[in-house]
């Protein structure tokens, strides 16, 4: 039997106080529908229906090339009409699978043992118990203790109040079934909606089996309505993947603080200091230290790196037995060999640094291609920008750029060449030979530096 996923996503989210659709909002640095979205494709889905409200349009804009079908609920009625807009759509025989847009980070076994219950032609319900139920539908057992309907809070009595078995909002159930109840829903209750809570109801009178099944955590149907709920669930996230991080053998100083936005390789023997952020596509080699305060964004590191305290790294290649930092900034396109230093305050851009090279002090080299062996002195700068286009600066190998050296692109440095500090390299400098640009110092004697008059 065929799956098909219904995710709701059509709610205002207006406790979010934000321009910004709910579901657009990240959760380790992915959009929650994203995360949802996932799920769904774990399941091998045969489709993923999103419905989606007014003003959903930047939600399918921010989806496009996904291969999803987007239903406009004009109004929210209730979780039931927003059901009703897709059902159409779905043949009988399928499973239907209900998730929501706002709650990211159910599990896929989860959800697993519920599709496995309504392939047998069972309705599948995922509850939970919480010590404070309020706000959400409870749970009605008969004396048997099964199930027999789901009140709404608004519409509880204070004995049915007084339950605190919860209904998160998953259900699973084959799309013949949902379609025959969703078209016996009235909104004659306290909100006036059209509840999918009412199938419950309908289902048993049907004689319909309704198994249901909990959460292994809560925080997995826990909804996202407010950017206070947004940061609990991150750090919920957050400490999830730090777990999952020190089970394959990573230290983290401090779990805590460590934040992952995005998905990480490691190897072995990776240690990892106090508030690092990991984005993107990050990946680590063999025992890579990682120093305190330092964002890595879309960059590989090699086996045996050094990242020291408070560096940037974005769009970058480091490779083996690199050592980086501290305050280094590695741009897009930087590209270290093996065993290349980078020292503080220095920036580098679209360049590539051939085997153990080394940058250690307050330069920026940009659009460069620097060989082997190089030393390149404090304070040196490649001039790489004319105000109109970018020029490249092409070194050699085992070549010595004296300190506070200007290196104006487009310019060439052989082999062996050694420039002597201070310079402006305003043409190509030979292999083998010393280069200087300097202006002859001379002493002016007597001279006297001028005083304010009392
Ligand atoms: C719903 C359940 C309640 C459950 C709770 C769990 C119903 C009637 N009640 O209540 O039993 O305990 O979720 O959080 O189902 N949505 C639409 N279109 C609509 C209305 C809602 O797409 O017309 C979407 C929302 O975007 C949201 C989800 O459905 O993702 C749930 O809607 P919400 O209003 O939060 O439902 P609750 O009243 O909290
Ligand atoms: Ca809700």
């Amino acid at each position: 039997m065929g799956l098909e996923v219904v995710i709701l996503a059509a709610g205002q989210g207006t406790r979010m106080r934000s321009d910004l659709p709910k579901v657009l909002h990240t959760l380790g640095g992915r959009p929650l529908l994203e995360h949802v979205l996932s799920r769904a494709q774990d399941l091998d889905a045969d489709a993923i229906h999103v419905v989606y409200g007014h003003g959903g349009e930047k939600v399918r804009g921010a989806f496009k090339g996904c291969d999803l079908r987007w239903v406009l609920q004009e109004k929210q009625l209730g979780t039931g009409h927003a059901l009703l807009q897709v059902i159409p759509d779905i043949q009988d025989g399928t499973t239907v699978l209900v998730l929501y847009g706002d709650v990211p980070l159910i599990r896929t076994d989860t959800l697993r043992v519920m599709v496995d219950a309504a392939q047998d032609g069972d309705l599948a319900l995922l509850t939970a118990t919480f010590t404070d139920p309020g706000g959400y539908g409870r749970i009605v057992r008969d004396d048997m203790a099964k199930i027999s309907r789901i009140v709404e809070h608004k519409d509880a009595n204070d004995a049915e109040r007084a339950i605190t078995e919860i209904n998160t909002g998953f259900l699973a159930v084959s799309a013949g079934l949902l379609r025959s109840w969703l078209e016996q829903l009235s909104r004659d209750n306290a909100q006036g909606e059209y509840y999918l809570t009412d199938v419950i109801g309908m289902a048993v009178a049907d004689g319909i089996t309704i198994v249901d099944s909990q959460p292994q955590d809560e925080w997995e149907v826990l909804g996202i309505n407010s950017c206070a709920e947004l940061a609990q669930l991150e750090r919920k996230h957050q400490s999830e993947q730090a777990q999952a991080l020190m089970a394959q053998g990573v230290t983290l100083r401090d779990p805590s603080r460590f934040d992952l936005r995005g998905e990480l390789s490691v190897g072995r023997d990776v240690v990892i200091d106090i508030n690092v952020i990991l984005e993107g596509k990050v990946s680590l080699g063999d025992r890579v230290h990682i120093g305190a305060n330092v964002v890595i964004r879309n960059s590989t590191m090699g086996d045996d790196v050094t990242i020291k305290e408070n560096c940037v790294i974005e769009e970058a290649r480091v490779a083996r037995g690199c050592q980086v930092g501290p305050f280094a900034r590695l741009r897009p396109g930087t590209d270290l060999a093996n065993d290349v230093h980078v020292g503080n305050f220095v920036e580098i851009k679209k360049s590539s640094v051939a085997r153990g090279s080394k940058v250690n002090h307050l330069s920026y080299i940009g659009d460069s291609k620097i060989g082997s062996g190089v030393n390149i002195g404090a304070g040196t700068i490649t001039c790489n920008y004319d105000g109109a286009y970018k020029h490249q600066t092409i070194i050699g190998d085992d070549v010595f750029v004296g300190s506070a050296t200007q290196l104006v692109a487009p310019v060439t440095v052989g082999d062996g060449a050694t420039i002597g500090a201070g310079a402006t390299i305003t043409n190509n400098v030979p292999a083998g030979e010393l280069t200087l640009s300097r202006v002859k110092q001379k002493t002016i004697p007597g001279w006297k530096r001028p005083v304010k008059k009392p």
